[in-house]
């Protein structure tokens, strides 16, 4: 059931301020609601998808301040004062395809699609952080973003064609991108 704020009278109600895909954006909600829920309910980003709304399949997954979260298990009032990059940033302005997004059509690395936003964003993470070196390492780092259609090979495939376009940051985990192990993301 849609809980509204009229429901809770005396719950203090957040104004939280951020930088969405480049543009301020300004919204008062309740403090319980997620990231994932403002992206979607209140901001129109529905690019990134909720599966299991419990930090267990990596479909939610945006950058915050450049590093892969969880968007359903970060609080909204969590990004004030930072800059989130959800699926609809990752193109140029011209609407040039990011080379990951261009990668996985290319390598047709998607069956239903709905695990692809997550995926694709959690690749261009992936790459940037030097985690990208090897078959292996791909799949270990991609590993919190699940696909129920079993498009791995294909998902591994894309992140290896972008990698080797726009260059891998040599020293993986010591790399220059900060990063935390999949399992522990937010
Ligand atoms: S919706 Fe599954 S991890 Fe967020
Ligand atoms: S393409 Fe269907 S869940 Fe990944």
């Amino acid at each position: 059931m849609t809980t509204r704020p009229h429901d809770h009278p005396g719950e203090a109600m957040p104004a939280t301020r951020f930088v969405l895909n480049g543009t301020d954006r300004a919204v008062t909600h309740e403090a319980r609601v997620t990231l994932l829920d403002l992206l979607r309910e209140r901001l129109g980003a529905t690019g990134t998808k909720k599966g299991c709304a419990e930090g267990a399949c990596g479909a939610c997954t945006v950058l915050l301040d450049g590093e892969r979260v969880n968007a359903c298990m970060v609080l909204a009032a969590a990004v004030h004062g930072r800059e989130v990059t959800t699926v609809e940033g990752l193109a140029a302005a011209d609407g040039t395809l990011h080379a990951v997004q261009r990668a996985f059509v290319e390598q047709d690395a998607l069956q239903c699609g709905y695990c692809t936003p997550g995926q694709v964003v959690s690749a261009v993470a992936c790459i940037r952080e030097g985690h990208a070196g090897s078959e292996v390492e791909i799949a270990e780092w991609m590993s919190g973003n699940l696909c129920r259609c079993a498009a791995y090979p294909q998902i591994v495939a894309a992140v290896q064609q972008a990698a080797a376009e726009l260059g891998t940051p040599q020293g993986g985990a010591s790399g220059a991108v900060q990063s935390t192990a999949p399992a522990a993301r937010a």
